[in-house]
Formats: C-alpha cells, sequence, structure tokens
C-alpha cells in the first residue's frame, strides 16, 4: 500500500496518515528512500551549516514541556557578553558556515531588542556582511521585527509548536502571555516584514494525534513556510509534561525509539509534501539516537545547526534532558559533523549561505 502513495503526485491528509503511522521497517525504509530522492531533485545533496549561539536562558515565558522555562529554578540564569556572541560569530564565518542563528530565550523589553540589534549591526560589520543571520527569538512586536531586519538579519525561526489550538492550550499555562494566535501573528507579520520564515513542531508530545501531525505539515505548506525545524519531544525532568511522562512510564526506551521513528518520519513525509523546503536535522533527532542526525539527513533533511555557544554556557541550555554536544567545543562540533555528513554520502555547502529555494519562488 505505501508503494503506491509513494508514486502519487499529490497526497491527502489520508496519506499523510498513512505515512506517518507506519511501523513496519521495509515500508519506513522505502519512506525514507523516497524523501531522500526528492531531497536530491529539489536541494541536492548539499548541507548547509547555521552556526547556533544559545546566547541566553533568560526567559519570560513558562511552557510546560521546556527545561528554561521561567519557573525552572534549578538552572543557572546566563547572559553571554556581546562581545563573545560577536566572537562566536566571527568563529563561524571563518570557518565558513553560511550562517549564524542567534537563539534565546524570549524577551520583549527594550533593553533586549536594542541589544539584539546592537549584534546584527556589529555582526554584519566584522563579517564584510558575508554570513546569513537568522534569530530565533521569540514572539515579538512588529516594530521590533522590522528594527531587527533593517538592521540585517534575513531569517527568522519561530515554531508554532503545535497547529492544534486545544494542544497549544495544553501544553503552555493559560495566564495570557502563551497564545496560539499570537504566534500564529507573528509568523504572518515575520513573512510581511520580509524574513525567510522557518517554524515547526514538537513531534510525539502527549496527547497529539497522527492526524495531528498531518495538520502541521499541511499547516506548513498553507503558509508558506521557507524552512523547518522540527524535532521529538523529549522529557525535561524539571518541567510539568516531564515530570507528568515519566510518572506516566511514557520514557521507557520502547517509547523513546517510537518518538525518534516518528520524528523522523514527519521529516520524510514534510520533505514528500513540501519538496523546496530547507528542513534541519534537529540536535533534537541526536538526543535519542547517537545517529539520529545523520538518520535525519537520509530522511531528506539537508540542514544542520552545529552549537558554537561559547563552552561553559552550554550546560545551562538545556530545554530538555540528555542534550548532547554539551562538553564539545565549537571545533570539535565541525569535526565531528563533517565525518557525519560524509557518512551519508551527502557534502557540506561551505561559504555558502544555502538559502530556501521556496522563498525566491514563492
Ligand atoms: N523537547 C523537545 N523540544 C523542545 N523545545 C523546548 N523544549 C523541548 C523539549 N522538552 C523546543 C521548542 C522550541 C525550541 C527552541 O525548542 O520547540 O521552540
Amino acid at each position: 500500500m505505501i508503494e503506491t502513495i509513494l508514486q502519487k503526485e499529490q497526497l491527502s491528509h489520508a496519506d499523510l496518515c498513512t505515512l506517518l503511522a507506519t511501523k513496519d521497517r521495509r515500508d519506513m525504509d522505502a519512506l525514507f528512500a523516497a524523501a531522500y530522492q526528492t531531497k536530491l531533485k529539489y536541494v541536492g545533496n548539499k548541507v548547509y551549516y547555521r552556526g547556533l549561539i544559545e546566547f541566553s536562558n533568560v526567559c519570560t515565558k513558562d511552557c510546560y514541556y521546556c527545561g528554561i522555562r521561567s519557573s525552572n529554578t534549578n538552572v543557572l540564569s546566563f547572559n553571554m557578553s556581546e562581545d563573545e556572541i560577536v566572537e562566536a560569530a566571527i568563529w563561524t564565518w571563518k570557518n565558513r558556515y553560511g550562517s549564524v542563528t542567534l537563539q534565546s530565550g524570549e524577551r520583549e523589553d527594550a533593553d533586549f531588542t536594542d541589544f539584539v540589534e546592537r549584534l546584527i549591526l556589529r555582526i554584519n560589520e566584522e563579517t564584510n556582511n558575508e554570513l546569513g543571520i537568522t534569530l530565533c527569538i521569540g514572539e515579538q512586536e512588529r516594530e521590533v521585527y522590522e528594527r531587527w531586519f533593517a538592521a540585517g538579519s534575513h531569517r527568522y525561526l519561530l515554531r508554532i509548536e503545535t497547529t492544534n489550538p486545544e494542544l497549544f492550550a495544553k501544553i503552555h499555562p493559560q495566564d495570557g502571555n502563551h497564545n496560539f494566535e499570537r504566534r500564529l501573528a507573528c509568523i504572518k507579520t515575520l513573512q510581511e516584514v520580509g524574513f525567510q520564515v522557518g517554524t515547526g513542531v514538537m513531534i510525539g508530545l502527549p496527547g497529539q494525534t497522527i492526524e495531528d501531525l498531518a495538520n502541521d505539515i499541511m499547516f506548513f505548506k498553507a503558509h508558506n513556510i521557507d524552512m523547518i525545524g522540527m524535532g521529538p519531544y523529549i522529557v525535561s525532568s524539571d518541567t510539568p509534561m516531564g515530570q507528568e511522562v515519566l510518572a506516566a512510564g511514557g520514557n521507557s526506551a520502547k517509547a523513546k525509539r517510537e518518538r525518534f521513528l516518528l520524528g523522523l518520519k514527519m521529516v520524510a513525509v514534510t520533505r514528500l509534501y513540501l519538496k523546496d523546503v530547507n528542513i534541519a536535522a534537529t540536535t533534537a533527532l541526536q538526543a535519542l539516537n547517537p545517529v539520529g542526525r545523520e538518520k535525519g539527513l537520509q530522511a531528506g533533511a539537508n540542514i544542520l545547526m552545529p552549537i558554537v555557544t561559547t563552552e561553559g554556557y552550554r550546560e545551562n541550555y538545556q530545554l530538555y534532558d540528555e542534550k548532547p554536544c554539551v562538553e564539545d567545543t565549537a571545533d570539535e562540533c565541525k569535526d565531528c559533523l563533517a565525518a557525519r555528513v560524509t557518512s551519508v554520502g551527502d557534502e557540506i555547502g561551505f561559504g555558502e549561505r544555502g538559502d530556501s529555494p521556496h522563498f525566491f519562488d514563492r
């Protein structure tokens, strides 16, 4: 049955569900192989690097699943200094990564807006405008997005987390500060401002169904999304959701394996359905499987986000337990990933920004 679906030009919602639900080893391999062929056809076998600088874990949000939620008092808060961040960006540029991603907890105060604006200006100045700059710093007012775009950043990642509004309400506090409609509106605003926009979801959340995940993929297409970053949900034991999952026995080796495979199937089905977008093989995949990111590339992903956060800060930026690469340096991450990319027969797109082809076609 899966073979006939894989040969179709247009996949229906029911087809997406069938592909996501399959647990048969041969069917899954056929799905991954088909997605890899689609990747070769539409975006090629070049893998682009985005150096990830996790520059602060201070967050005003209190998401039930996330290790750096504001109520978690077990984490030491940190802010990398402006010079440290610029230095990490220069390292990224000198090592010929196509771009840098600035990620942190969410803040909307004026100091933060100014700080990020200065960072963008300085990074562009120090790197001759050669480094792509991606931001991943949450919901903001339109004026803020406009200032950061004008300063010279050009991509923005804002995960919708789940496109099911009821599930969204369950995994976030209902305090007025966590709002599905606002998140959605921000994605639209970012597109209007001119950013290449990425979004994504967590996969295998408690209460999430296969139908929800198929809807998520259809949402990416309906909203003309350029880049997808998504990964399996991973328990963070310092959070309400993590505690609940642990208490219910939902973190067994078998459960983790299923969330990992569901993560790979999401990458593959998203590649088949959206074709020309950039899709990241996320660190979360590797947290559940030592070769998770390679498997992600083989299932259709074409982007890697090596961590370039300064050592010493990494252990305090743990959105979930068992985060890999925490002990490594940027140099070690670079060498380790190069071997991983070559092992699956892909190439690294050094020195190129690797923009989403979809952005120029939409
Ligand atoms: N498991 C997996 N992903 C998580 N994120 C936050 N907490 C977790 C978790 N426990 C993801 C969210 C967020 C991104 C930066 O990290 O999707 O958007």
